[in-house]
């Protein structure tokens, strides 16, 4: 049975550290999927296909990097796709109680999936997408913290 991994979140937008958790959990899984939440209720600075589009440009070729959306619990979602493992990275102390209270509380929901925390690399731990867009709204140059391959520019207003 094939090792699958979903790695949710709001990728608004991915970032660099986004794609290293990606990169590292690779070896671990035979697919990870990439799951783009759907939150009507989350202003996002980037439309769902914008987001799901600058992903699968950064894994264009890598056939065990699936990119997708997703709305509903994170745990139906693994579900339906077959899939026994949530893949998170974790920065901080304060990511940490967070991503634990999400973690227990998916465990309780459904118990087959464990959720597996990355801890970010060292370089990539102050990097967070609510700051990455701050600095894109205010006009800063964003492209050191988003993966080489995305211009931001292509994905505003899209
Ligand atoms: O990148 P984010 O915003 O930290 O991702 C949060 C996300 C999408 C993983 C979380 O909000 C989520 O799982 N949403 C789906 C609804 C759900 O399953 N909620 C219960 C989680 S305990």
């Amino acid at each position: 049975m094939d090792k699958i991994a979903v790695f949710p979140g709001s990728f608004d937008p991915f970032t660099v550290g986004h794609e290293s958790i990606v990169k590292r959990a690779l070896p671990l899984f035979d697919r990870v999927i990439i799951a783009v939440g759907e939150n009507a209720e989350k202003k996002n600075l980037f439309t769902i296909e914008a987001r799901m589009n600058m992903i699968a440009k950064v894994f264009e070729g890598d056939s065990r990097v699936v990119v997708t959306r997703y709305s509903g619990l994170t745990v139906e979602f693994c579900r339906s796709h077959g899939a026994r493992y949530i893949l998170r990275g974790l920065r901080t102390a304060a990511d940490f109680e967070y991503e634990r209270a999400m973690g227990h509380m998916n465990w309780k929901m459904a118990p087959e999936i464990d959720t597996v925390f990355l801890l970010t690399s060292t370089e990539h731990t102050p990097i967070n997408s609510t700051i990455v867009r701050d600095i894109i709204k205010n006009g800063g140059d964003a492209s050191m913290f988003v993966p080489a391959v995305i211009s931001i520019s292509d994905y505003l207003g899209k």
